[in-house]
């Protein structure tokens, strides 16, 4: 069997040049933040021409929380349309639905038995998502990042540009792809998480101690790609700062830092230079002008979110044809990992 192997199925690399592979993935939950923008999305649209780029609309991984039919429907429609409208050219990227790709499952199946429960255990976002309730969540929320390690692996990713949150799951697949390599041969390629210094972990506007998140109850802590410039710039004037006066980094300052973060990415600065620029300046100004760079980003994405609104046909076979473009890919891998693992084959 393995005489017919082609160099991606038997994992030899090729000797011609090619760009690396990158590999990332996100949840159609709703409520797309500017988290979710600046630690990721930003950074795949800026990067994409570097890399051989596949994007995953992780549906699967959203069954771990309790879903309806129509929500998940319109959360993935919704989700590859932001993508889109972020700037992703699905000429140069594969753009695809997880559960178009059977591979994944599969994948994920054969990698749990080289994945230890102890290891499970000590992730922290099953004990943050879980909130205590270990008895009563789904079990899907436990090997959840078993699902993630096999989207990762089957793609062959050598990068995953990801926030901060996401580290521990991609130190997980390194782990689980060695021990894998270990007990059946080379099989699996190792990748490494790109994680830019800033934007990695972008806090609640409500809360500095917590990251913006989707599934946050109170609408005020994040800003959401859909939000109208009025409703924006009054989330930026209600978010918590510190005590004083002055603009400043400071990491007793982490409302404030919070927020000078973001409007040092969105004008392509440093802190220091928005700092700088603040000078006898107060909250009331900085905030004002924040809520005006907020806005300025998010506008054009909302423009060309509108336009294929109007034709949801383009969405629809940018993911048509990306599922056809990841299938084939991942039956190479599988094909490879099958005869390695000595599944099947008769
Ligand atoms: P998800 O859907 O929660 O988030 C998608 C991406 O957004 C980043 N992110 C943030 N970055 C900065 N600040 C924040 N407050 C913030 N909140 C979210 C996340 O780090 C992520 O990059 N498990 C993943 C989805 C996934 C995946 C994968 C990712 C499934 N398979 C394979 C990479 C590779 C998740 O739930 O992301």
């Amino acid at each position: 069997m393995a005489t017919q192997l082609t160099t991606h199925q038997t994992g030899a690399d090729s000797a011609i040049e090619r760009l690396p592979r990158v590999f990332s993935g996100i949840q159609p939950s709703g409520n797309f933040h500017l988290g979710n923008y600046l630690g990721a999305i930003r950074n795949w649209v800026k990067q994409q021409d570097l890399y051989a780029n596949t994007f995953c609309i992780v549906d699967l991984h959203a069954l771990s929380l309790a879903t309806t039919r129509e929500g998940l429907q319109e959360n993935i429609r919704n989700l590859a349309t932001i993508i889109v409208a972020s700037g992703i050219d699905p000429e140069h990227c594969t753009l695809f639905v997880q559960s178009d790709v059977a591979e994944h499952s599969e994948l994920c199946w054969i990698l749990q038995s080289v994945t230890q429960f102890g290891e499970l255990r000590r992730m922290t976002q099953f004990k943050d998502k879980s909130g205590g309730q270990d008895e009563s969540v789904s079990s899907a929320l436990f090997t959840y990042p078993v699902l993630q390690a096999a989207d990762i692996l089957l793609h062959d990713a050598e990068l995953v540009p990801v926030g901060e949150d996401q580290k521990q799951h991609i130190e997980l697949t390194r782990d689980v792809a060695h021990r894998f390599n270990q007990r059946y041969g080379e099989t699996l390629v190792l990748p490494r998480p790109d994680i830019k210094e800033e934007g990695a972990r972008i806090m609640a506007l409500d809360d500095p101690t917590k990251k913006m998140s989707k599934s946050s109850p109170n609408p005020n802590s994040y800003v959401a790609l859909g939000d109208t410039p009025d409703i924006i710039r009054r989330k930026i004037k209600r978010a918590v700062t510190d005590s004083g006066s002055e603009i400043v980094v400071d990491p007793d300052k982490p409302a404030l830092s919070n927020l000078i973060s973001i409007y040092a990415i969105l004008t392509e600065q440093t802190p220091a230079e928005v700092q700088e620029a603040f000078v006898g300046k107060g909250y009331g100004a900085f905030k004002s002008d924040l809520g005006d760079v907020i806005v300025a980003a998010i506008e054009p994405i909302q423009r060309r979110l509108a336009e294929l609104d109007a034709s949801p046909e383009i969405i629809e076979e940018v993911l048509r044809s990306g599922a056809v473009k990841a299938r084939d890919y991942a039956r190479g891998t599988m094909i490879r990992v099958r005869d390695r693992v000595g599944l099947g084959g008769f």
